[in-house]
C-alpha cells in the first residue's frame, strides 16, 4: 500500500491569494478569535491545540459523577479497565467490520458504545488491540473518545464514547432532498475540519476511511470523527475499495489509483461528504463498480456544488476540497480560514458542549 506520511502538511499550498486578500485583517482576527472561543470548554481551560486536558487529566467532577450520563465522556476520560465492567443494552448498528452495541459501564453508570470485530488471526488481533490502546491518547472534543480495547475469544472489542444522535449517514437519510441550510452545513464542516486538524497536526495521522457513517453526533450537536487511525485494518478497506459493490466510496482519486496519498486524501473525503449532505445525492451515484468509479474520477471534472442552489462561498470551499490534484488541496489549517465557515456565529455555537458560554 502506498502511503506517504512523510510529506508535511505545511507543504500544502495556502488558499489562493484572491481569497486570502478578500479576508480583511480584522476578518481574519475575528475568525481566529471565534475559532479559539469555539475550542474553549465550559471550564474555560480546555483548548484543542495545547492539549491541556491531556496533560492535566482535567474533567469536571460534577459531570463525571452524574449517573447514567454520557457527559463525562465528552472529555474523553473514562477508565474502563475490565471488559466485564460493561453491560450490553442494545444493538446500535453494524458496518462492514462488525457490530456496535450500546452498553453501560457499571462502575460509573456511563453509557458507552462497544464495537465488536471478529479477527481470527491472533497476531493481527494483538496488533490491533495494541494500536487501539495507543489511540486512547487521542483526546479531543472533535474525536470520538476510545476508552479501551479488549479481546475475548476471536473478538476485539473497542469501548467508545457513545454518540447519541447518530451519524451523518443518518442525517443524510433524514434530508433526502439535501440539507439546504448552509449554516448547519458550515457548523458540521467546521467541527469536522477541527477533528481533521487534530488528527493531522497533533497525531500525524491520516484517517483513511472518512465517510458519513464515521462522522457521529451527540445530543449537544457536537460532531466528532470516529474510526480513525487503524480503520484500514479493522474495516479491511486496504484493498482500495475492494469491498465496493453498489455502495459509496469517499476515497480520493490518488488512493483509488493506488498512488501515494497523505493528509490531503482526507480533505477530498470531507468535500465529498459535505457535497452529498448538501445535495442529497452521492456525486458518483451512477458508478456502480470500482472500475466505473475510477474512470469517472479520472475522466470527468471533479464534482461541484450545483449552480444557483448554494452560495458562491460554499461552492468555492467544496472546490478547494475536491481538487483532483492532491498537492493543490489546502490543508485543514488553511481551510479553517475559509470565509464560508465565518457564517458561524455565537447563536449557532451556543448549545455546543451543553451550557457552554462563548464569550
Ligand atoms: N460511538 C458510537 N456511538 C453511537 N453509535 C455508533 C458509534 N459508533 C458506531 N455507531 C453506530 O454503529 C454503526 C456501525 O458502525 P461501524 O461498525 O463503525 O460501521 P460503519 O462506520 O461502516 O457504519 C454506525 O453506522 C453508527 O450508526
Ligand atoms: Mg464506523
Amino acid at each position: 500500500m502506498a502511503l506517504s506520511l512523510d510529506s508535511d502538511e505545511d507543504d500544502v499550498p495556502p488558499l489562493p491569494r484572491q481569497l486570502t486578500t478578500e479576508l480583511s485583517k480584522s476578518g481574519l482576527d475575528e475568525a481566529k478569535k471565534m475559532q479559539e472561543s469555539f475550542m474553549l470548554s465550559q471550564s474555560g481551560t480546555f483548548k484543542v491545540d495545547d492539549f491541556k486536558i491531556n496533560k492535566t487529566g482535567l474533567v469536571p467532577d460534577s459531570e463525571r459523577e452524574r449517573p447514567q450520563s454520557t457527559a463525562g465522556s465528552a472529555f474523553g476520560l473514562l477508565d474502563v479497565s475490565k471488559f466485564d465492567e460493561l453491560e450490553t443494552l442494545a444493538e446500535l448498528g453494524s458496518g462492514a467490520s462488525g457490530t456496535v452495541y450500546k452498553a453501560r459501564h457499571k462502575p460509573s453508570g456511563t453509557i458507552v458504545a462497544v464495537k465488536q470485530v471478529t479477527i481470527l488471526e491472533k497476531a493481527k488481533r494483538d496488533q490491533v488491540v495494541a494500536e487501539l490502546r495507543i489511540m486512547r491518547k487521542h483526546l479531543s472534543p472533535w474525536l470520538v473518545a476510545l476508552y479501551n480495547a479488549f479481546y475475548e475469544e476471536a473478538k476485539v472489542y473497542t469501548v467508545l464514547e457513545f454518540m447519541s444522535a447518530g451519524s451523518l449517514a443518518d442525517l443524510g437519510a433524514k434530508h433526502k432532498g439535501g440539507l439546504r441550510d448552509e449554516r448547519e452545513l458550515a457548523r458540521i464542516a467546521l467541527q469536522l475540519l477541527n477533528g481533521l486538524n487534530v488528527l493531522h497536526k497533533v497525531h500525524h495521522q491520516v484517517h483513511r476511511d472518512l465517510k458519513p457513517a464515521n462522522v457521529l453526533m451527540n445530543g449537544d450537536g457536537v460532531v466528532k470523527i470516529s474510526d480513525f487511525g487503524i480503520s484500514s485494518q479493522l474495516d479491511n478497506t486496504a484493498g482500495l475499495c475492494s469491498t465496493f459493490v453498489g455502495t459509496t466510496c469517499y476515497m480520493a482519486p490518488e488512493r483509488l489509483n493506488g498512488l501515494a496519498y497523505s493528509y490531503s486524501s482526507d480533505i477530498w473525503s470531507l468535500g465529498l461528504i459535505l457535497l452529498e449532505l448538501a445535495t442529497g445525492k452521492y456525486p458518483y451515484a451512477d458508478a456502480d463498480s470500482y472500475f466505473k468509479l475510477l474512470s469517472q474520477m479520472s475522466d470527468q471534472p471533479a464534482p461541484a456544488v450545483p449552480e444557483g442552489d448554494f452560495s458562491d462561498a460554499f461552492a468555492e470551499f467544496i472546490g478547494f476540497c475536491l481538487e483532483k490534484e492532491p498537492n493543490r488541496r489546502p490543508a485543514s489549517r488553511e481551510l479553517l480560514k475559509h470565509p464560508w465557515l465565518r457564517q458561524m456565529d455565537d447563536s449557532s455555537l451556543s448549545g455546543m458542549f451543553g451550557a457552554v458560554s462563548i464569550s
